[in-house]
Order: structure tokens, then sequence, then C-alpha cells
């Protein structure tokens, strides 16, 4: 077998559906500003995708931009609050991606904004009493949580934490990245003002995805140029990209509930697995818990081995997966939202499996093996 890929929360296998309406595009190679027939033809093929996304998530096609991936529509949500919309102070977690932990971060260092962190516990959940508490009074707020954590898989109640917004006159902008396509959502069931998406999460390129902003919420652009994405995101648009965000998202709305089924099964039986090859694991978070998780992402939380190269030591084993969040492998500090789960988490060590619908039985087994190799090479880890 080769590589076994189980770091689907860091980017996914492009789909071959996707793949084939890509190569469809590179044909229509106009630019949906000029108002000749080229550019009409990749205008449409631009317009047809933001109807067909907005009406998969309940809102209006003008409430949908095109932007170069989660990371700027979470940007676009955090900075244009402020900027454009006399928000004072941004209620979050220090478990947020860092997509929207540094631009908050940036902000309050430069005196634009103050920043309220509710406390997570030991499993990574948020009191709702505490936010509603921190509403109740305080200047004009943007809440920011989101909805499924990349690294510890825990679902944030989005339609309470909507309610309390509504109730309080907050905005609320969640990061959507991991959920969107993977979950139901429905922009006026919930009562979002900003949310994300991005498409290599969800079997389609890296470099496109977009930010649903509620109609009415007068932002000015991030990028500045020209007119495009109605004027608010400036840059000719990545027509390839957008057609095949459009791809995957229809592909991953329509095939959900057997996505879903597949994977949790697969997801179950690695739970099984872990409990049965490592003595003393426990779970970070709510992943181990299929009701309260994002069903893509497990993290285990391994008893300290000594071996502190474990996922570099699973990589020479054929299997791909995490240490955290792709954004933080590589640096030494390691994951800022298993710190933020407390004390106890240093006994232990992450690593964070992240399934798609492409992982197999197999792919499962070849994990588990080589997770029993691992403990067999070295015996007094046990
Ligand atoms: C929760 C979350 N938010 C934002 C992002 C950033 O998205 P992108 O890679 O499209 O910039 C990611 C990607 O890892 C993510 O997992």
């Amino acid at each position: 077998m080769g590589v076994i890929f189980l770091d689907n929360a860091a980017t996914t296998p492009l789909e071959p559906r996707v793949k084939e309406e890509m190569i469809r595009m590179m044909d229509n190679f106009g630019n949906p500003s000029s108002t000749h027939l080229s550019g009409r033809g990749a205008k449409v093929e631009v317009e047809v995708v933001r109807k067909r996304i907005a009406h998969a998530i309940g809102a209006e096609p003008g409430e949908i931009f095109f932007t170069s991936g989660g990371t700027e529509a979470d940007n676009m949500a955090l900075f244009c609050s402020v900027r454009d919309l006399e928000v004072q102070r941004i209620i979050t977690t220090k478990i947020e991606h860092h997509a929207v932990g540094h631009p908050v971060e940036f902000m309050v260092k430069r005196g634009e904004v103050e920043a309220a962190y509710l406390a997570v516990d030991a499993k990574g959940d948020i009191d709702l009493n505490e936010l509603e508490s921190l509403l109740k009074d305080g200047p004009k707020t943007l809440v920011s949580l989101m909805f499924a954590n990349n690294e510890i898989g825990n679902l944030n109640p989005v339609a309470e934490i909507s309610t309390l917004c509504k109730k309080y006159g907050a905005l609320f902008h969640s990061d959507t990245v991991q959920a969107m396509g993977h979950l139901p959502i429905n922009v006026r069931e919930v009562g979002y003002d900003f949310l994300t998406c991005s498409a290599h999460k969800i079997h389609g390129p890296k470099g496109i995805g977009f930010a649903y902003v509620r109609s009415g919420l007068k932002i000015k652009p991030l990028i500045q140029g020209g007119a495009q994405e109605r004027n608010l995101r400036a840059g000719t648009e990545n027509t390839i990209g957008i057609c095949a965000l459009g791809k995957a998202f229809a592909i991953a709305t329509e095939e959900m509930a057997e996505d879903q089924k597949h994977v949790e099964a697969l997801k179950q039986y690695v739970i099984d697995g872990v409990k049965a090859v490592v003595p003393g694991v426990k779970f970070f978070g709510r992943s181990a818990e299929l009701d309260r998780s994002l069903y893509t992402v497990l993290s285990i939380a391994i008893p300290n081995t000594g071996n502190d190269m474990l996922t570099f030591t699973m990589d020479m084993k054929g299997i791909n997966v995490s240490g955290g969040s792709a954004c933080t492998s590589g640096s030494n500090q390691g994951s800022h939202v298993i710190r933020a789960l407390g004390e106890w988490t240093s006994g232990y060590q992450p690593v964070r499996v992240s399934f798609s619908k492409f992982n197999t039985k197999d792919c499962a087994e070849g994990f588990l093996n080589a997770l029993k190799e691992l403990y067999a090479e070295t015996p007094a880890h046990v």
C-alpha cells in the first residue's frame, strides 16, 4: 500500500469530478469583467456557482463573496467588522484557528479593538452563561466562534450562540471552514452574520473559498483594486477555482449523508482500535464522542512515550497524520488548542487522525498496525 492519508483536516485529495470540472474551465479563459462574449461566458459560470452555493446554505447570491480561501474570508469578517461596523470588542476563545486568532491579536495590539476570551474547559467546551454575562454589557461586539474545531473536532452550539448575539445586538462570525460541506448549514435558520468556506477541505483545490456576509452589513473591501465581487473583493476572479469550488460544494452537499455514515464508521473503528492498542489513551476535546464532534476529526491523546517524534515515525511508516493542525506542525511550540485544554495535556502527545470519504477500512487498519508496531518497537512505553 502507498501512503495512507489521514490528515484530511489539513487538506483533502482532489475529487476526480472536481478535477474534470477544472479541466473543462481551463478552456473558458474569459475575464468575467469583460463585456464581450468571452467575458460574459466566464461571468455566467461564476454566477451559476454563486447561486448554487447561496441556495445550498439558505443565503442570497449577493451574500456570497469568493475569496482566496478560509483565511482571507475570516480576515475579511474580522477586520471589516472593526473598521466598518463600529465593532469595539471581539468575544472569542483561545482555540480558534490562527486565521481568526492572529487578526484579533493584531488589532488588539494596534489598539483598534478589545478582545474577551471565553474560558474553555478541559474538554474544550465554552460556557454559554459566560458568553451571556459578557454580552449583557460592553461596547458593540462581534462574537467569533468556530462551528467545528479543526484540531479537536468540538462543535460549538451555534444556534444558541446566535440567539444570544441577537438578544444583545452583537454580530456573529463563525469560522465554518471545517464544517462547511460536512454538516448542514443554513444561514437563515441559525442567523449568522459572517461564515467562511475553503474548497480544499472538501476535495476542491487550494486557494479558493468564500465568505458569506449577511446583506445589510455595509462593509468595504479588504483587498482594493477593481470592482469585482460587487466592489467588495478586488482582483480578477479565479474562475477555474470558483467552478471547482462549486463542484466540490455540490458533491459534498448532495452526498453528505452517505459520506458521514461511512466516515463515522471508520472513526468508531479507529477509536475502538486505539483503545485496544494504547494503554491509558485519552482523546482530546469531544473528538471521540460521535454526537458531539465533527465526524472527520479524531484527536488522540497518547500518554507520553519519550518519543517526541510520533508523527514523524508514523510518516516513516507511510501514515500521514498530524500532531496538531497543519499550521502548527513544524513549530516546536505545540498546539495552542491542546495547550488551552489545561495542564493535564502536558502528559500526552496529540496525534490527530482526520478522515475523508476516500479513506477505507484498510487505511484505518494500516494506521492501527503502525501504532501497534510503534508500541512493540518501544516496549518501555507500554
Ligand atoms: C478552522 C479553519 N479555519 C481557517 C482555515 C484556513 O483556511 P485556508 O487554508 O483556506 O486559508 C483552516 C485551514 O486549516 C481551518 O481549519
